[in-house]
């Protein structure tokens, strides 16, 4: 039996992201979903990286990340960005490095471009917060939630 506060954890719904990151020719994605806005002006997202991603190792050194959200169709995209090869994430994806130098994924339903002006460590996950230095909506569609996604992240995966 869950404790009590797992499942009432469980219970918040959150989008899922494919967060991308890049320091010189390095790359990286990896699924995403404590993702929230936290400022309007300046524009600003926080993220929360469990340090052992390698992600993480990456955004501390190069400062950036960009975020996608996703169509609902988008589930399967998922599945590639739980592997350990960064480079099998990207193999066949049509992407393009952005201003920031992330990969930018060419199909999503709107991608943000964010450089880190703060980070925290209030617990177990570290909270990069970054300004939002480019975006682009790409599509009106429904957009993929952790309530259609059986994989709820609770913060262990
Ligand atoms: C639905 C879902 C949401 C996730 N959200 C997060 C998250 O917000 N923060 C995090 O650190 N890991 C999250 N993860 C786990 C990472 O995506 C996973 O550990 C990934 O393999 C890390 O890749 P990396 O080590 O190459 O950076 C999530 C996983 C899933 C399936």
């Amino acid at each position: 039996m869950k404790s009590e506060w797992i499942q009432a954890l469980g219970c918040m719904t959150h989008g899922i992201y494919v967060l991308t990151t890049a320091r010189g020719n390095e790359i990286n994605g990896m699924i995403a979903s404590w993702v929230c806005q936290v400022s309007y002006g300046p524009p600003l997202v926080a993220v929360a990286v469990h340090p052992d991603r390698y992600s993480h190792a990456l955004i501390e050194k190069s400062g950036v990340f960009a975020l996608h959200a996703l169509e609902k169709g988008q589930a399967d995209l998922l599945g590639r960005f739980k592997g350990p090869d960064p480079a099998a994430k990207f193999d066949g994806l049509d992407w393009q490095p952005g201003r920031t130098g992330c990969p930018l994924l060419a199909t999503c339903a709107a991608l943000l471009e964010c450089r880190v002006r703060e980070v925290l460590a209030p617990g177990n996950h570290t909270i990069f917060i970054g300004e939002v230095v480019h975006a682009e909506r790409r599509s009106d569609g429904p957009l993929l939630c952790t309530a259609d996604y059986s994989g709820q992240y609770l913060g262990k995966t």
